[in-house]
């Protein structure tokens, strides 16, 4: 199995929010364009995986815009981030305009190539499931909770794919006295029971800090993914089989059509080598 990793588009937003680099969502064709090309130029990868935050705020309009620009010429699927549900009825427009970006049509949907099986489940918010209000109280609906126990708990190699990540961003990588987004414990732990019913998680992908890291502990990876419309324009290739895996981070700033510039204050964004590229065998 090798696909693209990329997340946090927030394809649509005018005046950006939360940001980590330069970001350039208005050059979002030509970043896909790019990608596009890079991932022809490759010609080995299977499919595409968005992390979520693909639009900035949910409506009919730009989840029919988004439809038209996530077209790729491969299987692409998407696990929803609370930029993707900021309205009540996000889940509805979802599945009406775009039930395809999710396997089988349901937003918790598993995937199987060449034997490895990459689990989709999306984080909420607060008490009302897919609605991001007012509060960013991480949590996993119980009973998809449960369902995923299940899942990962069968033989097998398996990859877990949630917007919100285990862990913030250590420190020591930002520079800073502290965690940079600490996450709260309830949520950490649910991911870690998922490592713990599985028995061979190789990897947990996430978005939502907009910065690149990685934590490997024991047999798992966990990993965070810069925003691929913030400059330099990252994103992930991951390959795996039943003996290794191997992450590359892949930027295309010399591959757009545009002259982007870069805040070299914040290469902590970009992560340490460790945070970049791994490969480990199980
Ligand atoms: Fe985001
Ligand atoms: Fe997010």
């Amino acid at each position: 199995m090798r696909f693209v990793f990329l997340t946090d588009t927030h394809f649509g937003d005018g005046i950006p929010g939360y940001y980590q680099q330069i970001p350039y969502h208005n050059k979002i064709n030509s970043i896909m364009d790019a990608l596009k090309d890079w991932i022809k130029q490759d010609g080995n990868i299977d499919f595409v995986m968005h992390g979520g935050d693909m639009i900035h705020e949910c409506s009919a309009e730009s989840l029919k815009q988004a439809v038209d620009l996530f077209q790729f010429d491969m299987p692409f699927y998407h696990t929803l981030g609370n930029h993707d549900l900021d309205v009540e009825n996000s889940l509805e427009l979802w599945l009406e305009h775009a039930p395809h970006f999710f396997n089988g049509g349901k937003p918790e949907y598993s995937l199987e190539f060449d034997g490895i099986t990459l689990h989709s489940i999306t984080s909420h918010y607060g008490e009302d499931s897919f609605f991001w209000g007012p509060t960013q109280d991480f949590r996993f609906d119980p009973p998809e909770h449960e369902k995923l126990i299940e899942k990962v708990a069968k033989p097998g190699i398996h990859i877990v794919v949630v917007h919100v990540p285990a862990f913030g961003i250590p420190a020591v990588q930002m520079g800073t006295e502290n965690e940079h987004h600490p996450i709260i414990e309830s949520y950490n732990k649910d991911i870690l029971a998922l490592r713990e019913a599985c028995p061979n998680l190789a990897c947990v992908l996430s978005g939502h800090l907009h910065i690149n890291s990685c934590k490997i502990d024991g047999d798992t990876a966990f990993v965070t993914c810069a925003a691929l419309t913030e400059s330099p324009f990252e994103f992930k290739v991951v390959e795996i089989d039943e003996k290794q895996i191997n992450m590359q981070t892949i930027s295309l700033i010399d591959q757009v059509d545009f002259k982007a510039n870069y805040d070299f204050e914040k290469t902590s964004t970009q992560g340490r080598p460790i945070d970049r590229n791994f490969s480990f065998e199980f």
